[in-house]
């Protein structure tokens, strides 16, 4: 069915969007008119906003219909519908190494997260030629390790491998 509820969102869109959110509008705190909203989109493929209150911070990645950087290279809108799912998969195994996800609009293709941007992103990091990555390094190990088995059917149990609900116990 199509999608009649998508447009793309812009800064003021999506002020708009967070006071309309209770919880989103409570997160940031103070009226909406002291919220700075800041475009920080650096990839080819989305929208992504910093949204700073008084009292907390998030993060906003909108897909577009097309490749941001080129309009005329069509995409599907679907990509933050995974990336909102995954998130919601690993959070119970991977605890605080991803960001928290606070809200998913599946017409809108807008995805809202923890604002990590206390962080340094790896690639700037890594531009730094006297930044040392081994810590890095091994931590992202783990990550993918952790994740990967506990998302594949290696770490099922038995029963939940072959479909058996329950073991039947034996009546004499
Ligand atoms: N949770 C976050 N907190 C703070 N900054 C973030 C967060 N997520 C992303 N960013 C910033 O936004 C930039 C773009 O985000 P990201 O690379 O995740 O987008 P993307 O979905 O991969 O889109 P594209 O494919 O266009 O790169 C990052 O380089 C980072 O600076
Ligand atoms: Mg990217």
């Amino acid at each position: 069915m199509q999608n009649t509820q998508y447009r793309t969102l812009d800064a003021t869109g999506l002020r708009e969007y967070l006071v309309s959110h209770s919880g989103m509008s409570r997160r940031l705190g103070g009226p909406a008119d002291t919220w700075s909203v800041q475009e920080v989109s650096d990839g080819n493929l989305n929208m992504v906003w910093l949204v700073h209150g008084p009292d907390g911070a998030l993060c906003a990645k909108q897909s577009l219909p097309h490749v941001r950087v080129d309009p005329s290279w069509k995409m599907p809108t679907e990509r933050t519908f995974f990336e909102a799912a995954w998130l919601r998969e690993i959070s119970q195994i991977a605890g605080n190494g991803i960001p928290e996800l606070l809200h998913f609009d599946p017409d809108l293709f807008l995805l809202v997260m923890q604002c990590l941007d206390h962080h340094t992103t790896l690639n700037i990091a890594l531009s730094d030629m006297t930044y040392d990555p081994s810590e890095a390094v091994s931590a992202i190990a783990r990550f993918v390790a952790r994740t990967a088995w506990s998302t594949s059917c290696l770490s099922e149990t038995f029963e939940e491998n072959y479909g058996v609900s329950s073991v039947k116990e034996d009546d004499d």
